[in-house]
């Protein structure tokens, strides 16, 4: 059946109206304080059977009922237990969901078949009064079109549903903006089926134990048994394709500026706006999360008003308190598209000037819990390989090697003999060295560091730069230097002299790495330069806040 369907003002006039279409077995558009409601007669199975009609809801997810007064849960549900009371007491009226066994009475058609139902009693004054109004208790999910974002204004009802109910009650936007918490309680005891406004503090408050069920950051495969039917659907998409970059917001702008294309947009928080010249969607505040939560339906929808947009990149929101419950949403609007830049493990390349101080840099980092590679270890393990000594001594001669051992003196000698022979040395060495490190990196990452340190003299002379995520290099006043090497390698000042001059230029170090560390001074000094250093590396973010709190 085709409606003409009318949006009206909430007027006494217009509820006692809606009330008697419910009661008719007729569809209603119901404005709550969490998301905009779809709502029948829970106790008449056709007008259910309407609600996944219009909807296109698939039949085994079951509907919430939603009541106007405590008293009334003794119809719907076996058992009040001293738990329920208290939750009762503490969150309703508001955005609490709860699942409890069911009455007989309840129809399957609400349930989908489960033992339990959801029941919930909103606060929001228009769905009270047009429930009490009703006499009967409502099942209602939200006024969208399964799989799009829910409604969070009238108009979003409109738009989804036009044609398929006869009226929508217009109670502005909502207040919450996300569905409720729904929870199944136990003893003293619950566990989060859905996220929302109520948080896992607020009922730590009531009860003694939360558990959030696995469904709510993790994908539930279409065959498996659920606590939450609804958790399992693609949910709240938009038609472009939704990517969240978990990050900081560097992070975000360097991801987008390397993977963004022609119909490229981003979803980010309001202040960030101006940090992008693509098409900007936005959605509260960084640090207000239930901004986030009111605003995060409506930019979904927004997105969808925009036909050139294929992709959208989005900033993750942290996912603790309410956060938990944007978090939850995003992930299904992206169909757990995940790109987590968190996590991601950063190589920090070390190099530096013959006798600047690298290794006592890479020493104080490690202290700092950051994982390192050495190459001249790493050099030192790989030239014991009998394939690697043969084309030594094929290149350099034979006798480098005594009775298989590998005379490293004379080797030195003729490799750097001459720029062509060290040449032919690196060519040899490196790409054994290099691969040996990526294996020790990635030892390193599967033991969980997210820092690691290359420490490699010839970091840029083997390449190994480009598989560092930053570099770090470490230069002193040539005088100094040479007074350092003479007298830790027992070296004349020609030797020293020549060393030095063996290797890049200050000028080329300088512009060729992104943190300098100058050792020209005492110990202490460089230990203070290493510090903040590691301090910068390890929290990025707080960095960050520095910046954006210069910014205003
Ligand atoms: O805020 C809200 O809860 C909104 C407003 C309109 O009240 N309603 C809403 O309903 O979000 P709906 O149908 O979109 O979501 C109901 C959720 C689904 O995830 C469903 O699987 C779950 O509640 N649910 C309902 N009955 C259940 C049951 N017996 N056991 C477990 N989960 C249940
Ligand atoms: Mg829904």
């Amino acid at each position: 059946m085709q409606y003409e369907t009318q949006v009206w003002e909430p007027t006494p006039e217009h509820i006692v109206q809606a009330a008697k279409l419910l009661r008719r077995g007729e569809l209603v558009g119901m404005p709550t304080e969490t998301v905009y409601g779809l709502a029948a007669n829970a106790l008449d199975e056709q007008a259910v059977a309407k609600i996944f009609a219009a909807k296109g809801r698939p039949m085994d997810n079951p509907l919430i009922v939603h009541i106007a007064h405590k008293e009334e849960l003794g119809r719907i549900v076996r058992e009040i237990t001293p738990t329920v009371e208290k939750l009762m007491d503490a969150f309703w009226p508001g955005p609490l969901t709860m699942v409890l066994p069911r009455r007989p009475e309840i129809s399957d058609a609400v349930t989908a078949g489960l033992d339990t139902v959801a029941v919930r009693l909103p606060s929001h004054p228009v769905a009270r009064k047009l429930i009490e109004e009703a006499g009967v208790p409502l099942a209602a999910p939200s006024a969208n079109t399964s799989g799009k974002p829910s409604p969070t204004r009238a108009s979003h009802v409109y738009h989804d549903l036009k044609g398929k109910l006869p009226c929508i009650l217009d109670g502005g936007s909502c207040q919450v903006g996300l569905e409720s918490t729904v929870i199944a309680v136990g003893e003293n005891s619950a566990r989060i089926l859905r996220p929302g406004r109520v948080t896992v503090g607020d009922l730590l408050k009531v009860v003694e134990q939360v558990q959030v069920d696995d469904g709510v950051f993790t994908k539930l495969e279409g065959n498996q048994k659920v606590a939450s039917p609804g958790m399992k659907y693609k949910h709240y998409a938009p038609s472009a394709h939704v990517v969240m970059v978990d990050g900081s917001i560097t992070q975000f702008c360097d991801y987008v500026r390397t993977h963004a294309q022609e119909g490229t947009a981003v979803l980010v928080f309001d202040r960030e706006k101006s940090l992008f010249d693509l098409p900007v969607f936005t959605y509260g505040s960084f640090s207000d999360q239930q901004s986030q939560a009111s605003r995060l339906f409506d930019a979904l929808r927004q997105m969808d008003e925009r036909k050139d947009i294929k992709t959208v990149y989005a900033r993750a929101p942290f996912p603790d308190e309410v956060g938990m419950a944007v978090y939850n949403r995003l992930l299904r609007a992206c169909g757990f598209d995940v790109v987590d830049l968190k996590n991601k493990t950063h190589v920090y390349g070390l190099t530096g000037q013959t006798g600047a101080g690298k290794s006592t840099v890479a020493d104080l980092l490690r202290k700092q819990g950051i994982g390192v590679v050495d190459c001249d270890v790493v050099a030192r393990e790989v030239v014991q390989s009998p394939t690697l000594l043969d084309r030594l001594a094929k290149q350099f001669g034979k006798d480098i090697l005594e009775n298989g051992v590998l005379n490293r003196q004379r080797l030195a000698d003729r490799a750097f003999a001459s720029k062509e022979a060290t040449q032919l040395l690196d060519q040899i060495m490196f790409p054994p060295i290099l691969q040996e490190a990526r294996q020790q990196m990635d030892r390193l990452a599967a033991a969980g560091h997210r820092i690691i340190l290359l420490d490699a003299p010839t970091l840029f002379e083997s390449g190994a730069d480009a598989q560092c995520d930053a570099v770090i290099t470490v230069v002193a006043k040539d005088e100094i230097r040479r007074k350092r090497i003479m007298a830790r390698d027992g070296l004349t000042k020609e030797q020293a002299k020549a060393r030095m001059e063996a290797q890049l230029s200050r000028e080329f170090l300088e512009q060729h790495s992104d943190y300098l560390l100058v050792n020209d001074g005492t110990p202490e000094q460089l230990e203070e330069q290493v510090l903040a250093l590691a301090m910068k590396l390890k929290h990025p973010q707080l960095t960050e806040m520095g910046k954006g709190n210069r910014h205003g």
